[in-house]
C-alpha cells in the first residue's frame, strides 16, 4: 500500500479499507504523510464522498489518535451536547447549570470562535477571572462538587482532527458531510460522556445550508455514536437568524442570565428542547418528568445560582452573574428600518461577521477579542416594523462600526408580506428513526 495508491483509489470513487484509512490518519498525525498528500485525499473525499463504513473507520482512527477521557470516576450519568455552531448560540452556558440541577454531570470541553461563529470559551472568558484552562484534576473536582464545568479542549483530544481541520480550513474542504461527521464524532467519543445530544444547525449562519443536508449529517453522526455504544440523538435546528437576540461575548452571557431568570424567547425554547431530549436519552427521565425538572430548575432560581456557583468554582467573579449590569459594554448605536413592512429574511452569518468587524470575533486564530462589543437584535423573522424603528442596537468601541452597520442593514430584508413562522426545530434523529416537528 502506498500513499499515492490510496489517493488514486478515492479519486476513482472506490471504497477505502480500514487499514488504508488508519494508515493515512496515523501517517498524517505523526508527520510522515505531508500536507499536500492529505489535501489531495481530503479533496477526493469531498468530491466523491465516503460510505458509512468508511466514515466510521475515519472517525475511529481519529478518535484513537490521542487520549480518551475516562469519566467513570464521577460515578454518575455524564451528558454532553454539541452544536455544529452558529450565531448567538450560547445554549451550552445555560444547559450546563440547568442539567446539573437535574442530577446529571456536565463535563464540557468547548471551542473558541473563528470566522463568523462565536465560541463558548471566549464568551465565558468575558467574565472577569473565569479560568477555562483548569488542570484535568481540577476540572473533575469542579464537576464532582458543582455538577458542571466548562473548559477549553485539551491538546491531546483527537489531535488528528486538530491537524486535519486546520488543513481543511485552507483547502476548501470544510463542507463535506463525512469529514464534518468524523471531525465532530472523534472529539465527542474521545471526551468520555455516556449520553450525547447533537444540535445540527442549518441556514445562512450554519455549515449546512438546508434541513435536508443537516438531516443527512445528523443521521450519520447518530449511527456512528450508536455503533460506539453511546446513547445519542440529534436535533436539527434553525440557524436562519441569530439564536439569541444578544450576539457578542459579554452580551451573550447577559442573554443567558435572562434565560436563567425565565425569559421566554427563542433561545429559551431551544435550550428547553435540547435539555428535554438529553434528559430523556439518559433513561433517567420520562418526557413529563424531564419537563418538571427543567421548569423547577429555572422557576426556583436554582439554575441561575448553579451558574454563579460554576463561575466561582472556575475562579470567575460570580457577582457578574447576579448583577449583569456590571459587564462593561461599548458605546451604543442603532440600525433603523429604512421602510415599513415585515422582516422576511436575515443573513445570520453577516450579523456574525458584523460582530467580528466590531472586534468581537477573530479573523485569525491569534486575534484578541473585545468582549464589550456586539449587537442586541430588536426584531426577528416575522416582526412588523415601521420606517425608523430600531432593528438592533450596536455596541462598539469605534472599530469597524460603519462596516458592521452596513452588513447588518444589508442582512435584514424588509418586505410587504408577512413570512411563514420559522420553527425552532425541524426534526429529531435517534437510533429509533426520524421524528419530524
Ligand atoms: N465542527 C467541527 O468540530 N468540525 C467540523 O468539521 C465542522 C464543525
Amino acid at each position: 500500500m502506498t500513499v499515492l495508491d490510496i489517493i488514486e483509489k478515492k479519486k476513482n470513487k472506490q471504497e477505502l479499507t480500514k487499514e488504508e484509512i488508519g494508515y493515512f490518519i496515523k501517517g498524517f498525525t505523526d508527520g510522515t504523510i505531508p500536507d499536500y498528500q492529505m489535501s489531495a485525499l481530503l479533496m477526493a473525499i469531498l468530491l466523491n464522498g465516503m460510505t458509512d463504513r468508511e466514515t466510521f473507520e475515519m472517525t475511529d482512527a481519529m478518535l484513537h489518535s490521542g487520549d480518551i477521557v475516562d469519566m467513570s470516576a464521577l460515578g454518575g450519568t455524564v451528558v454532553d451536547k454539541h452544536s455544529t455552531g452558529g450565531i448567538g448560540d450560547s445554549t451550552t452556558l445555560a444547559l450546563a447549570p440547568i442539567l446539573a440541577c437535574c442530577d446529571v454531570f456536565v463535563a464540557k470541553m468547548s471551542g473558541r470562535g473563528l470566522g463568523f461563529t462565536g465560541g463558548t470559551i471566549d464568551k465565558l472568558e468575558s467574565i472577569p477571572g473565569f479560568d477555562t484552562a483548569l488542570s484535568e484534576q481540577e476540572f473533575f473536582d469542579v464537576v464532582k462538587r458543582v455538577g458542571c464545568a466548562v473548559i477549553g479542549q485539551t491538546a491531546n483530544l483527537a489531535p488528528a482532527d486538530k491537524k486535519i481541520y486546520a488543513l481543511r480550513d485552507v483547502t476548501g474542504t470544510v463542507n463535506s458531510i463525512p469529514l464534518i461527521c468524523a471531525s465532530i464524532m472523534s472529539k465527542k467519543l474521545a471526551s468520555g460522556s455516556d449520553t450525547i445530544l447533537l444540535d445540527v444547525k442549518y441556514g445562512s449562519g450554519a455549515f449546512m445550508p438546508d434541513p435536508e443536508s443537516a438531516l443527512e449529517l445528523a443521521t450519520k453522526m447518530v449511527n456512528i455514536g450508536t455503533l460506539a455504544g453511546k446513547k445519542i440523538g440529534a436535533l436539527i435546528t434553525d440557524m436562519q437568524q441569530p439564536l439569541s437576540d444578544h450576539v457578542g461575548n459579554s452580551l451573550e452571557i447577559i442573554g443567558i442570565i435572562d434565560v436563567l431568570h425565565g425569559k421566554k424567547n427563542r433561545l429559551y425554547y431551544e435550550i428547553r428542547e435540547v435539555a428535554l431530549r438529553l434528559l430523556t436519552l439518559t433513561g433517567k427521565y420520562t418526557l413529563q418528568s424531564a419537563e418538571r425538572a427543567f421548569d423547577e430548575a429555572i422557576d426556583s432560581g436554582r439554575a441561575l445560582d448553579k451558574f454563579a456557583e460554576m463561575v466561582q468554582a472556575q475562579h470567575g467573579d460570580a457577582s457578574y452573574i447576579l448583577h449583569p449590569e456590571k459587564f462593561r459594554l461599548g458605546t451604543r448605536d442603532a440600525v433603523v428600518a429604512q421602510r415599513d413592512g415585515y422582516v422576511t429574511q436575515m443573513v445570520a452569518a453577516d450579523i456574525g461577521r458584523a460582530v467580528t468587524h466590531l472586534g468581537g470575533g477573530r479573523m485569525t486564530k491569534s486575534d484578541s477579542i473585545d468582549f464589550s462589543v456586539g449587537v442586541i437584535m430588536h426584531v426577528a423573522i416575522g416582526s412588523k416594523v415601521n420606517k425608523g424603528d430600531v432593528l438592533c442596537e450596536v455596541y462598539h468601541n469605534g472599530k469597524g462600526l460603519s462596516e458592521a452597520k452596513k452588513l447588518i442593514c444589508d442582512a435584514i430584508t424588509i418586505d410587504n408580506d408577512k413570512p411563514a413562522q420559522h420553527k425552532i426545530a425541524y426534526a429529531y434523529v435517534s437510533k429509533d428513526g426520524v421524528e419530524m416537528y
